[in-house]
């Protein structure tokens, strides 16, 4: 076997929260020493595993703060196998040259699949009946009942969620309007509208896959409320904040509306067994679910590979396409160069101070050793810059030696 800049036995991993074990299977797949624990470990604990670590794998329990990675020796890399990176501290990864990897559109279709049944149990009135059979009343009836097919879907936010929604929903025979703020590719026969206002009139449900943003916050208030269509339905799977529910109560009470589906809550109980407190609570023909929209066991095990395969092409590639603090560079494989036959080429990956004069400081100590530069990737992002140098087989260590200690150097690696 080649000699290696660093044996892959050596990286440690350290995964937390009950990471999906497909994830570990991975990362040991590539030879890497993994380990696992189940629980979100704080203080003495956790510093001392951060200590060690090449690799972390967190969840959204485990906080990352300053002092925390600080605490770090080695650690190459942070995989947030959910969506949200708020409990890590960007900026102290990001100085260090440190990459935070997440997996935001994992459980996209798991939302996608829990609005078109929310569509059908609304227009179908399931959870009234299943509640009704539940206490032993026996009500057959049609009347405000009725098929999906045929009825206008009104998607707000033709994103990541909202697309899939309305493939799913044509495939059931509904028509799909939809309302974004950007210019979006329809679906299908899934058609455009020019205004929210234009949406909420043609729709007989509307659902919302819009993000959290000032722009969005109570952007279904009373007066859109009152806009949509007697006996319409509204399905909030996106953020809380987007939906005034003071609002939407009333106008369910009053008749207006028919029903409605909740996933997302302005207050959300902060763990499993506290009280939900809303004002939303009994009210008829509206579904609570909490904040289950993208927990199904395909998205954990969807989002593991996900986020495993990121770190993996950052700690043998460099590559840092999905990091969420650091400049996005896709490389190429380190191949081996053709007329020399075995030996892999060598890659520098060098985060850096973003100011004048790094790269060709960087060159002119590569050209002083001798090392023939034969390829190049520079990606910068306000004041730190990431640049990867690709060149013949050389000598690794001076290579290493002679860039690292440029000033303006906050990580080096390099890989043959
Ligand atoms: P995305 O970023 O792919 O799509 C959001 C779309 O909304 C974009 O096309 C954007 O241009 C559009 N948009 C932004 N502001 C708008 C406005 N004022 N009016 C109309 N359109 C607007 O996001 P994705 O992945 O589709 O997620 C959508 C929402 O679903 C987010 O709020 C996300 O947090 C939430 N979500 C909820 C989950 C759950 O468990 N219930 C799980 C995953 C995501």
């Amino acid at each position: 076997m080649p000699r290696t800049s660093y044996p892959k036995e050596k990286i440690r991993v350290v995964l937390l929260e009950n990471i999906h074990p497909k994830a570990a299977a991975m990362l040991r797949g590539e030879g890497f020493s993994v380990e696992t624990t189940s629980g979100s470990p704080d203080g003495a604990k956790l510093l001392k595993l951060v200590e060690d670590a090449h690799v972390l794998g967190i969840r959204s329990k485990t906080q990352l703060t300053r002092d925390v990675l600080g605490a770090s020796k080695r650690l190459l890399a942070v995989g947030c196998f959910c969506i949200g990176t708020d409990q890590v501290h960007l900026g102290a990864a990001r100085s260090a040259g440190v990459p935070v990897f997440n997996a935001p559109f994992c459980n996209t279709r798991s939302v996608a699949e829990l609005t078109i049944a929310e569509a059908i149990g609304l227009t179908r009135q399931l959870t009234t009946k299943s509640e009704q059979m539940h206490k032993g009343v026996w009500d057959k009836n049609a009347s405000g009942a009725h098929e999906v097919r045929g009825r206008t879907l009104g998607i707000v936010g033709y994103g990541h969620i909202g697309s899939q929604v309305s493939v799913l929903a044509e495939a059931m025979g509904m028509r799909v309007l939809f309302y974004d703020v950007l210019p979006k590719l329809a679906m299908g026969n899934a058609r455009p509208v020019r205004s929210l206002s234009e949406l909420l009139k043609e729709s007989d449900i509307v659902t919302l896959h819009v993000p959290s943003n000032a722009s969005t916050k109570n952007l279904i208030g009373a007066k859109q409320l009152a806009s949509m269509r007697k006996g319409a339905c509204l399905i909030n799977n996106a953020r809380g904040g987007v939906v005034d529910l003071d609002a939407l109560v009333e106008s369910l009470r009053s008749g207006h509306l028919s029903g409605a589906a909740l996933d997302v809550f302005p207050d959300e109980p902060s763990a499993n067994g506290q009280e939900f407190i809303s004002v939303v609570r009994g009210v008829p023909n509206v579904i609570l679910t909490p904040h289950i929209g993208g927990s199904t066991e395909e998205a954990q095990e969807a989002i593991g590979l996900d986020v495993a395969e990121k770190l993996v092409k950052f700690v043998n590639v460099g590559t840092t396409t999905g990091a969420v603090n650091v400049p996005e560079v896709e490389l190429p494989a380190q191949d081996a160069r053709e007329d020399t036959g075995a030996a892999r080429r060598h890659r520098v990956l060098h985060f850096h101070r973003n100011v004048p004069g790094v790269l060709s400081t960087m060159h002119q100590r590569i050209a002083a050793l001798g090392a023939n530069i034969s390829g190049e990737h520079l990606r910068t992002q306000d004041d730190l810059g990431y640049v990867v140098l690709d060149m013949d087989p050389t000598d690794g260590k001076r290579v290493h030696e002679a860039v690292r200690s440029i000033p303006e150097t906050i990580r080096c690696r390099v890989l043959w």
